[in-house]
């Protein structure tokens, strides 16, 4: 039998959706947290795979998830170019800041991103001999844009400024960065689906910053070059987009791209894209995950009437964005319990 989230990515429309949540691995679970003490810190956590594997896996046994994600984060790709990466507790990621054409030309070239991101592969090796048959195991990867984003700035930024005034001021370092981390997105990538990734998702969470032409060209057609060069190396890869807060832009997205599903953030109801964006094939989403954090009789129904309004086509449930770590473990259980119950 075909896995679910396999089949729904193929585009059946299944009795009972498929479920994973962005972050389930992470602060919310008293074993991550365990894990997470051992290794000391975030980064540590990341580049140790029996580590990351064994955080992969607490959610799965948790919960039965029929996807696992790997853990790592979108900010090893930068740091495997040559960027200083580290990150502040409570605060968040810290890196070296890139804002002109010397720090661009400085950064490695694409093909040696695999001295740092080996350790990544071999978490991927274990977790594809540790899963149970029945469960997906995906890859992961920023957009372009997002972690362009973020290696401007050197942090996270309310509005992602500096990304935007680089964008303004000289463009050629700015379409330059993009180029290279479209390059090196495919390298790590097919390198993650080599390592036994039977499906890949494009994080591009800051995508809703990027408005009318600016988002064709930053934000769908490095996706769609990414997405085109894997599936050239890797037939049938299965690719999921997150255009995050993409709003009316969701519409076409996957036809524009070529993702086989896209993944809808909690800014847009589930009947809306249902009519708009499931037109063209899976969808996945999109259930607020503040709701895990308040529980009753509202998660239950918002959970219930997501799973109805999307009962038509190819559905994948999730969250609009990743569990927070005041999120209720048992919360989970009963959103788990709405959706297959
Ligand atoms: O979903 C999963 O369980 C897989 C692992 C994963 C992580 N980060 C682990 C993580 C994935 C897919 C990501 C993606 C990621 N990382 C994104 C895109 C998705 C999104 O949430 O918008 C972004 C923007 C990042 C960058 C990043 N990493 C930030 C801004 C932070 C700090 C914020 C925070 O939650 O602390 C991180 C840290 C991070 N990445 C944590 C985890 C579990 C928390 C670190 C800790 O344990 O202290």
């Amino acid at each position: 039998m075909k896995k679910t989230i396999l089949s729904a990515l193929a585009g059946e429309t299944l009795p009972v959706p498929p479920i994973w949540m962005m972050r389930q691995a992470g602060r919310y679970l008293p074993e991550y947290r365990a894990t997470r003490e051992k290794a000391g810190d975030f980064l540590t956590l990341c580049y140790t795979p029996e580590l990351a594997a064994e955080v992969t896996l607490q959610p799965i046994r948790r919960y039965d998830f029929d996807a696992a994600i790997l853990f790592a984060d979108i900010l090893l790709l930068p740091q495997a170019l040559g960027a200083d990466l580290w990150f502040v507790t409570g605060e968040g990621p810290r890196l070296s800041t890139l804002t002109t054409p010397e720090g661009l030309a400085a950064l490695k070239p694409v093909e040696s991103i695999h001295e740092t991101l080996a350790p990544v592969y071999e978490t991927v090796r274990i977790l594809s001999r540790a899963l149970p048959r029945e469960t997906t195991l995906i890859g992961f990867a920023g957009a372009p844009w997002t972690v362009a984003t973020y290696m401007i700035a050197g942090r996270g930024t309310p509005d992602q400024g500096p990304a935007h005034a680089l964008k303004a001021t000289d463009r050629a370092t700015f379409q330059g960065l993009i180029d290279r981390l479209t390059e090196a997105t495919i390298h790590y990538l097919s390198a993650q689906v080599e390592a036994g990734a039977e499906v890949v998702k494009l994080f591009d969470s800051w995508a809703g910053s990027l408005k009318g032409q600016d988002f064709d060209d930053f934000a769908l057609a490095p996706a769609k070059r990414i997405i085109a060069g894997l599936k050239a190396r890797h037939p049938g890869l299965p690719v999921i987009a997150f255009p995050r807060e993409a709003g009316p832009r969701y519409v076409g997205f996957a036809r524009a791209t070529g993702a086989d599903c896209v993944a809808i953030d909690n800014s847009v109801t589930a009947e809306w894209a249902a009519e708009n964006v499931q037109r063209d094939g899976c969808v996945q989403g999109n259930l607020d995950p503040a709701l895990l954090v308040t529980g009753g009789e509202r998660l239950v129904a918002e959970a219930r009437r997501i799973v109805r309004a999307f009962a038509g086509g190819p559905h994948i449930f999730n969250l609009g964005h990743g569990v927070t770590p005041d999120a209720d473990p048992d919360n989970v259980s009963r959103m788990i319990e709405a959706v297959r119950g």
